[in-house]
């Protein structure tokens, strides 16, 4: 029962992170600098709240997993935790650049982090694939 039930919240905070990186994703890419010092403010705040404690509750749940469960030798695991440290780098450089943005609007952040949104969208595409069909 315990295992299923840190599994729901892994789950879940993988839910929360990802659509949190993708708001993130899309006011640094997207939203023209006239409007966004506003919205990146109260963004901030949802970030630090939210995004950064799903972030947590991500690693926090899926090593619980692997130290409680299912151990560490599967080859899909070690492929996904490549892409899920690079997440982890993306949204710690997102809240960094959300930071000198709201101080200065103009900037515009490397294309790393402008590219955001694409990068989040393929790694949740294999990283679930990695997770659910565990192919090596
Ligand atoms: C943050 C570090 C993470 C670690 C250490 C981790 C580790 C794990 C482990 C050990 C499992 C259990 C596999 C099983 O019992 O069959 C699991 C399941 C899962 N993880 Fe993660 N994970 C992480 C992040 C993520 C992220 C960011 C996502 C999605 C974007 C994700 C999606 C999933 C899914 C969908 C499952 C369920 C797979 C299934 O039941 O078939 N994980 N994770």
């Amino acid at each position: 029962m315990l295992y299923f039930v840190i599994k729901a919240l892994h789950i879940l905070s993988d839910f929360l992170l990802i659509g949190g990186m993708l708001i993130n994703a899309f006011v640094i890419g997207m939203v023209p600098p006239a409007i966004r010092v506003g919205v990146i403010a109260a963004l901030r705040r949802y970030d630090r709240t939210v995004t950064t404690a799903a972030l947590g509750g991500a690693w926090l749940f899926g090593l619980w997993l692997i130290f409680g469960y299912i151990g560490f030798s599967d080859g899909w695991l070690h492929a996904k935790l490549l892409l899920v440290i690079l997440l982890s780098a993306l949204h710690g450089m997102q809240q960094g650049w959300m930071r000198r943005m709201q101080a200065d609007p103009k900037l515009d952040p490397p294309a790393f982090v402008r590219a955001g949104m694409p990068i989040i969208l393929v790694s949740v595409v294999l990283i679930v694939a990695l997770a659910v069909i565990k192919p090596f």
